[in-house]
Order: C-alpha cells, then sequence, then structure tokens
C-alpha cells in the first residue's frame, strides 16, 4: 500500500463504553473475518480478558476498506488496553498511530478514565475524531455528551460521529472518518531501516513475537537487525501482520504495523520503545524511546502447600515471560516459609496475576498485604528502597522517610460528592481541584499511594453507589511520618504481618489486627499475648486465655474409632501450623488476619 494510503490508529474510551464492541464491528465490516471465525470479541484474545471485560495486552489488526472515493485503504487498529494500571501500556500504542477515535456513551457521557486516555492522545499529537457510541439507546443523549466534550476535554464535535457499536448503526461514517481526517503516516522507504519496538510476547510456538512500527526505510525477512539499545544483532525469521490472523508477508514499509520474529529468546531481549535498525546501514540516531515500566505495589505470594514451591517457581518464571512489567525475587517468611516478593504495576495488574496463578496454574495461594515502594533515607546519607515492611531498618539509622504520592481524578454525581470527600479526606488526601461538568463534579486530589493499596477502589465505589469514576497517576515522593507496626505473638514477631502505616492511623490498625488475630489463633494449654508494637512500645495489646480441655474428653471414652479420627484429624491440622516459638498458628490464621476490609 502507497503510504499515502496507511492509517494507524487507535481506540480510547472508559471501560464498557463500547471500545471492544466496535473494533469487532470494524472487523467484521471490513470483512477481515468471516462471521464464523468471528468469536464474541476478538481482539480481547485471553480467556482471563474476556471474563473480565478488561483488555490488558495491546494488540493490533490490519484492516483493508474501500472507501467511498473509490481507493482501497489499510487501516491499521492498535487495541490499548482501558485501565489505570496499564496506562504505560496505552502510551507506547499511542506512539505507533497517527490519530485516536475518542468512544464516548452517549448514555453517560465523559469519565475519568476517557479524560485520562485522551490527554495521552493529545501529548502523543494525535488527530482525535469524537465518535458517541449506545445512540440506541433510549437514554442516549449524544447533543448534551458532545457539549461535554467540547466543555471538559476542549475537542470540536461538530463533526463527531454517532453510531451504535451494537446494532451496527452508521460503522461506515467511523471508517470514513478515519480515511479523510486522519493523517496519512510521514516516512521514508529509502533512508536506513528505523522501526519502533511497541511490544513483545512469548509464543509457545514461534518464540518471541515482536510487534513493530515502521517509521523509515524496509523490514524484510532475512535482514540482520540491531537492536539500537543493546547493540544485539538477529537474522529476521518472519515478517507479517496481524488479519487479526498471522499473515506472512515479504517486508513491511514505512508507516506500516507488523510483527517480526527472529529466534530471540526472552521478551526480556527485547526492550519495548526501542529502535531497531539495519545491522549493516544502522540509522544515525534512535527514535525517542519510553519509560521503562516501574512496579509501584508489592506483596509476598506464598503456597500453601509448601511443596508447590518449585511450581510456583516455574509458572512465575512463565509470566513473566510474556510480562516485562511483573517482577519477582525468592523471599523466606518464618510464618508462611518459602515465597516471592512480587512486584506490579498496580492492584489490577497484582488481582490479574494471583488470578491466572490459582487458574491457570493450579496454585493454591497466601498474598501478604500489598505495599508500596518508600524510600528510606538513612542518617549515612544512603536511600534504601523499601520493598517489604520486614527490610525496614532500625530507627536509628533512619533520618527520614518518603512515600508515593498519585494524582488521583474522580468524577462522581453531585449527590455522592459529600461522602466521597470525606473518604479522600481520612485517606490523607489533599485537594487540588473541584469543578463542575453538567451536574457531576469531577474532584482532583493528591493522595497518598499506601492509601489506596488497600480498600480504596471497593470503597470509593460503595460510597457512590457504583456511580465515581477514578484515574489516577503518579505524582512523586514526599517525606512522611512513617512507622513499622510489628506483630508479635507471645512476645515472638510474626514477620508477614508487619506493615507500615502513618503514625495517626498505626495504633488503630494495630488493635484492629490483634483484636482479629485473638479470635482467629485457637487457644492452647497456656495463655497467649498477642501484641502490635511500634519500635519497642507496644501500642495495643490482646491475651488468648489458656485451655486445659482434653480434645477426646468429648468422645464419651468408649468409642475407639471416634477417637482415632479425632487424632487423625488433628494431625492432619498440624501440617498446616506454623510454629512462633512455643505457639502454633493455623494459617488459615494468617490468610484472615492478612484479609483486610
Ligand atoms: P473494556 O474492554 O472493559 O474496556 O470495555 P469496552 O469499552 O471494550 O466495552 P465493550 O465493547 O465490552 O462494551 C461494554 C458493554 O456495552 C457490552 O455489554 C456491549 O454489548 C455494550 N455496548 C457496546 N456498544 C453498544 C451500543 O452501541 N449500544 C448498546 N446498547 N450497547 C452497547
Amino acid at each position: 500500500t502507497p503510504i499515502e494510503r496507511i492509517r494507524n490508529f487507535s481506540i480510547i474510551a472508559h471501560i464498557d463504553h463500547g471500545k471492544s464492541t466496535l473494533a469487532d464491528r470494524l472487523i467484521q465490516v471490513t470483512g477481515a473475518l468471516s462471521a464464523r471465525e468471528m468469536t464474541s470479541q476478538v481482539l480481547d484474545s485471553m480467556e482471563l480478558e474476556k471474563e473480565r471485560g478488561i483488555t490488558i495486552k495491546a494488540q493490533t489488526v490490519r484492516l483493508s476498506y474501500t472507501a467511498k472515493d473509490g481507493l482501497t485503504y489499510e487501516l491499521n487498529l492498535m487495541d490499548t488496553p482501558g485501565h489505570v494500571d496499564f496506562a504505560y501500556e496505552v502510551s507506547r500504542s499511542l506512539a505507533a498511530c497517527e490519530g485516536s477515535l475518542l468512544v464516548v456513551d452517549a448514555s453517560q457521557g465523559v469519565e475519568a478514565q476517557t479524560l485520562a486516555n485522551v490527554y495521552q492522545a493529545i501529548d502523543a499529537n494525535h488527530e482525535i475524531v469524537p465518535i458517541l457510541n449506545k445512540i440506541d439507546l433510549p437514554a442516549a443523549e449524544p447533543e448534551r455528551v458532545k457539549q461535554q466534550i467540547e466543555d471538559v476535554i476542549g475537542l470540536d464535535t461538530s463533526d463527531a460521529v454517532e453510531i451504535s457499536a451494537k446494532t451496527g448503526l452508521n460503522i461506515e461514517g467511523v471508517l470514513e472518518a478515519l480515511v479523510t481526517r486522519l493523517p496519512a503516516p510521514k516516512g521514508n522507504a529509502n533512508a536506513p531501516l528505523k522501526a519502533l519496538l511497541v511490544d513483545s510476547w512469548y509464543d509457545q510456538y514461534l518464540g518471541v513475537v515482536i510487534l513493530v512500527r515502521i517509521k523509515d526505510g524496509r523490514l524484510k525477512r532475512g535482514q540482520k537487525i540491531r537492536m539500537m539499545s543493546t547493540g544485539a544483532v538477529h537474522a529476521v525469521e518472519q515478517v507479517g501482520v496481524f488479519t487479526p490472523k498471522m499473515l506472512p508477508m515479504d517486508d513491511l514499509g514505512p508507516g506500516e504495523i507488523g510483527f517480526i520474529t527472529a529466534a530471540i529468546k526472552t521478551v526480556a531481549d527485547c526492550n519495548v520503545g526501542d529502535t531497531i535498525t539495519d545491522d549493516r546501514t544502522p540509522a544515525a540516531e534512535a527514535l525517542p524511546g519510553f519509560k521503562p515500566s516501574i512496579p509501584v505495589v508489592w506483596c509476598g505470594l506464598y503456597p500453601i502447600d509448601a511443596d508447590d514451591f518449585e511450581k510456583l517457581r516455574d509458572s512465575l518464571a512463565k509470566l513473566r515471560l510474556n510480562d516485562a512489567s511483573f517482577h519477582y525475587e525468592p523471599e523466606t517468611s518464618a510464618a508462611l516459609g518459602f515465597g516471592f516478593r512480587c512486584g506490579f504495576l498496580g492492584l489490577l495488574h497484582l488481582e490479574i496475576i494471583q488470578e491466572r496463578l490459582s487458574r491457570e496454574f493450579d496454585l493454591d495461594l497466601i498474598a501478604t498485604a500489598p505495599s508500596v515502594v518508600y524510600h528510606v533515607f538513612k542518617t549515612n546519607g544512603e536511600m534504601q528502597e523499601l520493598h517489604n515492611p520486614v527490610d525496614m531498618p532500625d530507627g536509628s539509622v533512619i533520618d527520614h522517610i518518603e512515600e508515593p504520592w498519585i494524582k488521583a481524578t474522580i468524577m462522581v454525581p453531585d449527590d455522592y460528592l459529600g461522602s466521597v470527600l470525606s473518604l479522600c479526606t481520612e485517606r490523607r488526601g489533599q485537594q487540588v481541584d473541584l469543578t463542575y461538568v453538567g451536574n457531576r463534579a469531577m474532584v482532583v486530589y493528591r493522595i497518598p499511594l499506601n492509601e489506596i493499596v488497600f480498600d480504596f477502589y471497593d470503597r470509593l465505589k460503595s460510597v457512590s453507589r457504583g456511580y465515581a469514576s477514578f484515574d489516577y497517576t503518579l505524582d512523586g515522593y514526599a517525606e512522611s511520618d512513617l512507622v513499622r507496626i510489628s506483630i508479635l505473638v507471645n512476645g515472638d514477631l510474626v514477620d508477614a504481618l508487619s506493615f507500615i502505616a502513618h503514625r495517626a492511623a498505626a495504633e488503630t490498625r494495630g488493635r484492629q489486627i490483634c483484636g482479629r488475630l485473638k479470635d482467629l489463633i485457637p487457644k492452647q494449654l497456656f495463655k497467649i499475648a498477642i501484641q502490635a508494637a511500634i519500635g519497642s512500645r507496644v501500642v495495643a495489646r490482646e491475651t488468648i486465655s489458656a485451655l486445659s480441655k482434653d480434645v477426646t474428653a468429648k468422645c464419651y471414652g468408649g468409642d475407639i474409632t471416634r477417637k482415632r479420627k479425632l487424632l487423625e484429624k488433628q494431625k492432619e491440622g498440624k501440617k498446616r501450623m506454623r510454629q512462633f516459638g512455643k505457639v502454633e498458628i493455623p494459617q488459615s490464621a494468617f490468610l484472615a488476619a492478612l484479609k483486610m476490609d
């Protein structure tokens, strides 16, 4: 295809506004797949994604469309994930395109993620076409929502396209808008090769597959390519595009998006954002890259059955093959045994990995409370990145501690504004802005990330009856009065239950955990003290009274089989026990104590 007839675009939208439905329609209308091949939603290929209805991995598909001007155009659709945790993946998908379709549900209007995504598209210099979806719904108010888009985002909506992705109404209007309103890519086929490495993943049959966007030059089968960040050289084995099926090609030219394989062993060798060039006639300069994605939330993952440790290690390695933003390292805990400290982009990312481990790899796991990365500045001038509360150095060598903050944007109907504001205040939030979009308030707050990771999202949903939408970006580190709360059972430290909190909340949280443990740890033959301490100062205490009864006494002496059964049951239970000094604590107690409510 000549470059002037290529259009590269992404679809950006708030969750559930119809991005995947529209993508499927576009694929269907352009005839890329037969009706038989259309599964419910083609682009969300992972089973888990389908179930949760969230698009995780950026994917791409090439469509061929003959426009009203009689010419045939090549349309490359880059899918983008919709959730805040994956903002980084959104930015790299956008960098590979010239324009975006901004899909807004005409019965809902602009939401927090609509804004976050559209600002990223504006940053990427995209031409943006507003699309009003779901106009088949009786509650659709396209005029009001257009006004909202103009007021809040400042986009001209006089040419906005009104559609129903569900019924297929006016999909052609979308295709025509792509052709007439988005710019063609620019590039020089005769210049040295410059291709942007947009994404890479591990395929069971092909090995590592790399998604590229060609800027200049051509990328051919058999060509020797060089990764500009590492200097590594590979021979290209396959070149092709997704239609969405993999379709082999001889080469890719400027403006095109496609995939290559080159016998590369792991995705770790393919840095997203890197520039791929020709080994013999390399480009002088690399394309502007991306900032690497860094995990912001960490937690420990431990197998409930210690025999599963190797299986867990293998499973984590497999997940990491396809997800360079997921990190893990071995860790041991007196309470939980051998496990791994794992890093995630956010809470959703954590949940997804945890669910995949249990579902795809059949592992029963305990996760410790999620923790953010603190910066501990020591009196000797060193800075320590703290991923695990257990590693907090002694108070005497700490000068000060900094914690990560976020800037949160929340959109909520006026009726629930009061409760949302008190929730933000309760979480140490600082108000930055409060404006109105129609009868909905848009509040911007700075909040410590630490206050978000536990249950903020659930609480926000419940205080707003599900009407609030939420998005955030990281917003630097700031000093704070943070302390570690240690939990002691009979004087012995239970490492897995240590956590870091703001001093003002430390006592209350310590008391909660002690109270909960009191009910969870079974009585033993002696009195047990459960304490929460900050340094050496005990801030909360509960006591479990002693038990003297013999459990077998219940069995009226006579029935021997029953007695034996009971003893066996006890033995079974022992396997799931952890020893702390003299005290045995059932594993289930940790599980329950770690659960936040
Ligand atoms: P994520 O993948 O979670 O980001 O959501 P999405 O934006 O891709 O939304 P999706 O396409 O999954 O659509 C969400 C819901 O809206 C689904 O139940 C669709 O059937 C429905 N839907 C999408 N488009 C329309 C439309 O034009 N009209 C109506 N009535 N429903 C629609």
